[in-house]
């Protein structure tokens, strides 16, 4: 389509570059971050990912120049070179090749046989791929590995693999041939032995990824509508193209402390007493709990913003009741309104044509839980006003936070046709250009509502989801399956969205469908005590998933999971801290740390946790070891406190109650007292972990719920430890002081694996208890140094 090159030009960041076919564009977000475009839909970026303004976007030198039959830009980071046909091909500054188009052909591998002999018995037989109005061609070297793509199915590693971006709602056991589920995140890194990259197709329509699936000489993005745009992410480590690629699309915002603890849910708790019964239960049973979600049944026959007079006739004493206990509550919500003369929601929102339309102009009716129901057309600021303005009906009633559902949109009466209409702010558009992100503007609009409603962090989780959504909400992988292999899966799905810039996410622990096994259970909360968001969740007619409901051995291990996570909640808080600062997520694959070490590239049945710890949770039925990897350096046995040497294979032991874990020698893990719920004590003493080594450690406290933190009013404590002939010294100072709510007096360090003869602090001698893990003293809080003489 696009030609020979006819001329360039220069303005500002970016290079316009005609073809006798068209104009495309190169421009320049930052110094390693390139953009590039062809307005073949609108002239300018449409993007509901990329925010404007937007820090990622930063005035750089660049030079552009024409020779040897090229345009070359050339960053401080990386030259771009653009030929004929709009070829694109990036190298770093020393002229070492990264990312290059593809020359030939696309050529799929042979298929061979009659298709349609194997349909007529009802397979689904692979045919040939489809070719696509937009096609980026990349040529592969060999050694590519592929991540993110948001929680798509299959392994870590998606080199060799298909995927659609189709936010589908799709109940059936999700396996590795399911091209799309309920998120469209088009963004991948690419790891390659001498860098790594990102590549983000900012095109909310259907998209296409091919990762060396069809043929191992290329791989490609694709779609059949909007327009090409794309952004070249430059590493040249895959933490770097993290950070940048969530500087561009948005970070997951600082969560209130209350929404890392547990949250229980089913389909359905109703009535009201049956809520209060389980918020009994979990104190009873010595368990620890923040949130009980309150799934579709609340509401009066499916109306959304409205609560059913007989299951629940008072819902705000309830959530006071419930917050007496140290409980909050969460309220599912799904887009659909009921098609329903006389139900004031509905009626509003006809009036003032807030629903997505036909060709016609009239009120699109699919049918969802309600029946007949009409769609809000989040694409429209004044829908998203309104929408958000209503979060204050169940805000008043003393919500927390919000969980929105089915907003894919999911449909019971066969899909939403392509040309049902939406507004769009204005430029009007198909359901073609919607679909993927109506999940996303139905979350902005519902952040946005909790916020003003609040004044404090939103807390909103939903199911669909389009890159860019992380900075709104918080995600789970939707309906899985009580299965073993769907266990396994939660470890690739959740590292992969991690990788995506969804940094705070989770799946339903113990499985949505099915009936989970009491073993099944004990494991799955052991991975689940690591995801960000914790929810225990599980559908209509499954058998009682809540851990009492099973026999003694299952309801211990879940008890010692959940309180280890409560132990760790300071720990979890700083990660989502860094999170925000800088895109990595808390749960991620160890090839973020290690990028450089081969062996962990294809590990997704182990992970880190921040990068200290090193989690090894065992996901097959009846085992009680397992195989670990331990990368170089020395690692200690959270259990035992053995110092082990990595880069090797150790085989662990795993009782039922018991998830291997490693701590990277050099570690400090600040950690809370046992608690029932998040703020049960007024914690004056943080109690620290320290693993002898080299390391250092920032920690903050502030009041955990409010935006106040970004002006200043959080503290911060910086930790440090070093070993000089033997003797362990441990500093640390108050770097920032900005919050005067309840803050440290002290803290209570433990010093594993070392048993010391004196411990002195500033120089003086002070009491310690030295056992056989170690060595426990108590430090004022602010700014002092220790030494630990053996
Ligand atoms: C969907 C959700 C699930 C929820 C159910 C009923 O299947 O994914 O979590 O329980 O709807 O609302």
């Amino acid at each position: 389509m696009w030609g020979k090159r006819t001329g360039y030009e220069k303005e500002g960041r970016r290079v316009s570059i005609q073809f006798e076919g068209g104009t495309g564009r190169i421009e320049v977000v930052n110094a390693g971050v390139i953009n590039v475009f062809a307005p073949l839909h609108t002239q300018e970026h449409e993007s509901r990912a990329v925010e404007q303004p937007n820090p990622a976007f930063v005035v750089c030198d660049y030079t552009v120049s024409e020779r040897d039959g090229r345009i070359e830009i050339v960053t401080e980071q990386l030259i771009v070179r653009v030929y004929d046909h709009f070829k694109v091909d990036f190298y770093d500054a020393a002229g070492t090749p990264l990312c290059l188009d593809y020359r030939g052909e696309r050529e799929p591998f042979p298929r061979r046989g009659n298709v349609s002999i194997a349909e007529g018995e009802g397979h689904a037989a692979m045919r040939t791929s489809e070719h696509h109005k937009i096609q980026v061609l990349k040529a592969m070297e060999g050694e590519e590995k592929f991540y993110g793509l948001g929680d798509k199915t299959g392994p870590l590693n998606k080199r060799g693999y298909e995927y659609e971006m189709w936010n589908t709602d799709d109940p059936s056991p999700h396996v590795e041939s399911h091209k799309s589920l309920y998120k469209s995140i088009p963004f991948f890194i690419t790891l390659k032995e001498r860098a790594a990259y990102g590549l983000f197709f900012d095109n909310p329509f259907k998209t296409f990824f091919d990762l060396g699936k069809e043929n191992s000489d290329y791989y490609y993005f694709g779609a059949d509508g909007g327009n090409l745009d794309y952004y070249f992410i430059y590493g040249p480590d895959p933490k770097n193209v993290v950070s940048r690629y969530t500087a561009l699309t948005g970070r997951t915002p600082l969560p209130q402390l209350w929404t890392l603890g547990a949250h229980q849910s089913r389909w359905s708790y109703a009535p009201e007493s049956r809520v209060l019964e389980i918020a009994e239960k979990f104190r009873e049973h010595d368990l620890p709990l923040d949130v009980i979600h309150l799934d579709v049944d609340y509401m009066d026959g499916y109306r959304v913003f409205t609560w059913d007079d007989e299951r629940f006739p008072d819902p705000a004493a309830l959530t006071k009741r419930l917050g007496e206990m140290g409980i909050k509550v969460v309220t599912i919500i799904d887009p659909g309104v009921k098609k329903d003369r006389g139900y004031g929601i509905y009626e509003e929102g006809l009036e003032k044509g807030f629903y997505a339309t036909d060709r016609d102009g009239v009120p699109y009716v699919n049918a969802v839980w309600p029946g007949d129901s009409v769609y809000p057309d989040f694409s429209d600021e004044p829908v998203r006003r309104w929408w958000a303005d209503n979060q204050k009906i169940m805000l008043d009633a003393g919500i927390a936070g919000i969980w929105n559902d089915m907003n894919e949109p999911a449909s019971f009466n066969g899909p939403l046709p392509d040309d049902v209409r939406f507004k769009n702010d204005g430029r009007g558009a198909d359901h073609l250009e919607i679909h993927n992100v109506y999940g996303h503007l139905m979350s902005k609009s519902t952040y946005d509502g909790i916020l003003e409603a609040s004044g404090k962090r939103p807390f909103v989780i939903t199911r669909a989801a389009y890159a860019g959504t992380q900075k709104y909400s918080t995600v789970w992988t939707g309906d899985n399956q009580s299965f073993w292999e769907h266990l396994r899966l939660s470890i690739p799905m959740t590292l992969n969205l991690g990788l995506s810039g969804f940094a705070f996410n989770g799946c339903d622990v113990g499985g949505f469908s099915h009936d989970c096994t009491p073993e099944l259970l004990a494991r799955w909360v052991q991975v689940g005590a690591f995801s960000p968001l914790f929810r225990n969740h599980t559908a209509i007619g499954t058998r009682d998933q809540e851990p009492w409901a099973y026999d003694e051995d299952t309801l211990d291990a879940y008890r010692k999971a959940m309180k280890l996570r409560y132990r760790l909640l300071p720990y979890l808080y700083d990660l989502m801290r860094e999170a925000e600062q800088t895109g990595l997520p808390p749960m991620r694959p160890l090839l973020l740390e290690f990028p450089e070490d081969e062996h962990v590239h294809e590990l997704d049945d182990q992970f880190l946790f921040g990068s200290r710890m090193l989690v090894a949770p065992v996901i097959e039925q009846g085992k009680r070891y397992r195989a670990v990897y331990l990368p170089e350096g020395s690692w200690v046995d959270y259990r035992s406190g053995e110092t082990l040497e990595g880069g090797r294979v150790i085989l662990a032991e795993a009782p039922l109650d018991v998830c291997p874990i490693y701590v990277r020698a050099g570690s400090f893990l600040p950690a809370y007292p046992d608690q029932k719920y998040v703020g049960e004590l007024k914690i004056k003493e943080l109690l620290l972990d320290v693993y002898p080594g080299t390391g250092e450690y920032v920690h903050t406290q502030d009041d955990g719920e409010s935006f106040d933190y970004r002006s200043g009013s959080y503290n911060e404590y910086r930790f440090s430890q070093s070993e000089q002939d033997g003797e362990l010294e441990i500093a640390w100072e108050a770097s920032h002081a900005g919050y005067d709510g309840e803050t440290y007096a002290s803290f209570r360090l433990t010093v594993h694996g070392r048993s010391a003869s004196s411990v002195e602090l500033n120089g003086e001698a002070i009491p310690f208890l030295a056992e056989i893990r170690g060595t426990t003293f108590h430090v004022p809080a602010g700014s002092g140094k220790v030494r630990l003489i053996r």
